[in-house]
């Protein structure tokens, strides 16, 4: 991406990658993405951001359109992955005057990501830097999404420079949200996004949003896709929509289960009876094979307790059941009750293997779980319902 004036000695000095389809190895970009960088220009002249390593080239080769390296003052960082922080060893390597404006925790950071030491300036949250022909006000804003994210404010311009957030994974070739052809595409990764991103910090999410909400911004500049012009309130108000718990919500409860010949679905039957019974409850009860994967892990993520269920397959639980564990939002899971539920054949390791999982999850789990060998017995179905209960009674204290 050649270089963009976005406002009077605003540009935006960082690349386009169209052709990414993954994401930090785990997150869907099907429209590619883009690592911005911004430079502001004048008394001082200020770097805002880094790029991915691998495009160090272009990032310098935009930068220098405009200014000589060797004139570049200040490097603010509002965010240290490497996405973002990953071109600044080379940076300061042609220029190590440059001094890092930045959170404690990004200085910490940033010392580990490349190994060694640079000029840094930590900042406190409000702290005004003054360029002589402008000042920028930098925000501390923790967990968006990492301990180091803050937010850097320019009243001049009316920018504020949010890194991650309200940023997309949607490759807009002129950078700005005005000129996107496939707006129903975009808020669709607005949403993917926020989801991958920010969904384990909702109530960060929220004072983040707090933080921002009274300053006359004309252009939200993120790190990755457009900057936001039209979409300005839109997105904002989106992230508060989602990031808002619902209001006196009943307590949930989600079986999930994978059965290969119907015993350990006997046993998730067993449960959701004893459960549904509960008026306090909303229980679900979802077969993991058939269900939409993303219906299963929302439903374990929103649920206030988790029971889940596997057969035993060659001493394992199948993949499918690996794949949902390891899906689950760990940030959010702690201290919530589960347990876990198998029929098996031979050996039943599935259940001691989900124990340990959820456990590792930081879940309180609850007992040592049920099994039971082929087909449950009464007496397993009622141990089954019993070991429900006492779930449903750890929420509802
Ligand atoms: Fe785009 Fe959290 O890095």
């Amino acid at each position: 991406m050649a270089t963009k004036k976005l406002s009077e000695n605003i540009y935006s000095v960082g690349v386009l990658n169209p052709g990414l389809r993954v994401f930090d190895i785990i997150m869907e970009s099907p429209y590619g993405t883009s690592y911005n960088a911004y430079l502001i220009t004048g008394k001082k002249n200020v770097l805002i951001d880094t790029v991915h390593l691998e495009f160090f080239e272009e990032y310098l080769e935009n930068i220098q359109a405009i200014v000589n390296i060797s004139e570049i003052d200040y490097l603010i960082m509002n965010h240290t992955e490497p996405d973002h922080s990953g071109s600044i060893a080379k940076l300061l390597e042609l220029n190590p005057k440059i001094e890092i404006f930045c959170t404690m925790a990004a200085k910490k950071y940033i010392t580990a990501i490349a190994n060694q030491e640079f000029r840094f300036h930590v900042v406190k949250s409000g702290e005004i830097l003054d360029l002589g022909d402008r000042s920028l006000q930098f925000i501390v804003a923790p967990l968006l999404h990492w301990p180091d994210s803050m937010f850097t404010w320019d009243e001049t311009s009316g920018c504020v420079f949010t890194c991650d957030f309200l940023g997309t994974h949607f490759c807009e070739p002129t950078l700005l949200d005005t000129n996107l052809h496939y707006r129903d595409k975009y808020l669709e990764q607005v949403r993917h996004y926020y989801e991958c991103i920010f969904g384990p910090f909702k109530p960060y999410v929220l004072s983040g949003l707090d933080k921002i909400k009274d300053l006359p911004i004309k252009m939200v500049c993120p790190s990755h896709g457009p900057c936001l012009v039209s979409g300005i309130q839109e997105l904002q108000n989106l992230y508060r929509e989602w990031s808002t718990p619902e209001e006196c919500k009943r307590k949930k409860i989600a079986i999930l289960y994978a059965s290969a010949y119907g015993c350990t679905t006997q046993l998730a039957q067993a449960a959701y009876e004893e459960l549904s019974a509960d008026s306090d409850v909303d229980v679900s009860m979802i077969d993991i094979v058939f269900a939409p994967f993303d219906e299963t892990v929302a439903a374990a993520n929103e649920a206030d307790a988790l029971l889940i269920g596997s057969c035993t397959i060659n001493r394992d639980a199948p993949k499918i059941v690996w794949d949902v564990l390891s899906s689950i939002d760990a940030i959010n899971a702690r201290s919530k009750p589960a347990g876990a539920f198998g029929a098996y054949g031979w050996s039943g390791e599935a259940v001691p293997m989900m124990r340990s999982r959820l456990e590792h999850l930081k879940y309180s789990f609850v007992g040592e779980g049920i099994r039971s060998n082929f087909t449950p017995t009464q007496e397993d179905l009622a141990k089954m319902k019993e070991y429900a209960r006492s779930m449903a009674e750890q929420i509802s204290k």
